[in-house]
């Protein structure tokens, strides 16, 4: 990867940062020079990142708990005194009818995947204030900004980061704190295999059906860190994804018409 100027020796946690998406984050921030604390629950993950990539700092963290997020903050400011830098990336998937889907699925999708966010953003801005500087960035996904259906849960709480975070940054700007949005398209990972499906419904055979195909992570967090650098208000690709969103934008109606409406898969039984 090319030398992205503004990293060296920023301080920067990634949640979610053994795997997937989050590791390719945590993999190019330290090319770039960066203090990273790779923050995620799967603990045998963490081990094997820092076998390959030994300057970074891993740190168990489950993103449910509102105490984790408060003791990696507390270790990164004991360490270097500021925090420059949150990626609140962790996130699963969940996909199904939403009539068939256990309430406690849902549950279980707003603590990881939102209520997530707001702690690593409530705890994280706190100090940026006290600093007077720092950035927030929160993924979300191109599902954040036009509907899904089958992953209507999970579409929902990633509109509701991008409300947060785009609302916020208007207010943090004010304290000279920065607020991002990521709005990945599709991305190699083990999100799909992993996600929670509902009755016999199959995400991943579901994405790999669109065609699409899905783009490493270290070329994700590339385009990542360079809206990083670029300070935008939503971080958005690859390109592909950037004509679609802004083709929803523009004839919302049509676009669900033409190509959402046709995703929907019902598997209630009708009585
Ligand atoms: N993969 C895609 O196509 C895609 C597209 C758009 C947005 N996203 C978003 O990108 C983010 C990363 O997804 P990914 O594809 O890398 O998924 P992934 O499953 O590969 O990685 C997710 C990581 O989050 C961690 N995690 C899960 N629950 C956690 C918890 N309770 N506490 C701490 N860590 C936890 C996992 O251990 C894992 O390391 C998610 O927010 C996802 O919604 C992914």
């Amino acid at each position: 990867m090319k030398k992205i100027s503004g990293f060296e020796n920023k301080t920067v946690i990634v949640t979610g940062g053994a795997a997937g998406l989050g590791r390719g984050i945590v993999e190019a921030l330290v090319e770039q020079g960066a203090i990273v604390y790779a923050a995620d629950i799967n603990e045998a993950g963490l081990k094997a990142l820092a076998d390959s990539v030994p300057t970074i700092i891993p740190v168990k963290l489950n993103v449910t708990q509102q105490q984790d997020f408060q003791q990696v903050i507390d270790q990164v400011l004991a360490d270097h005194d500021h925090l420059d830098i949150i990626i609140n990336n962790a996130g699963i998937g969940l996909a199904g009818d939403f009539n068939d889907t256990p309430m406690t699925d849902l549950e279980k999708i707003t603590n990881i995947n939102f209520w997530s966010v707001i702690y690593g953003t409530k705890l994280a801005y706190t100090q940026m204030i006290k600093q007077g500087y720092g950035h927030i960035v929160n993924v979300s996904s191109s599902g954040g900004a036009m509907p899904v259906p089958n992953q209507s849960m999970y579409s929902g709480i990633k509109h509701a980061v991008l409300g947060l975070s785009h609302s916020l940054r208007e207010e943090a700007a004010h304290y000279g704190v920065k607020v991002s949005a990521v709005l990945p398209g599709m991305v190699k990972s083990d999100m799909w295999e992993s996600a929670v499906n509902v009755k016999d419904y199959n995400l991943k055979n579901s994405m790999e059906n669109t065609g699409l195909k899905p783009i490493s992570a270290r070329d994700a967090a590339e385009a990542i860190l360079h809206g990083i650098i670029d300070n935008n208000r939503s971080i958005i690709f690859p390109r592909i994804n950037r004509i679609t969103l802004c083709l929803y934008r523009l004839m919302p109606n049509l676009m669900t018409r033409l190509f959402v409406a046709p995703l929907a898969r019902p598997t209630t039984e009708a009585s």
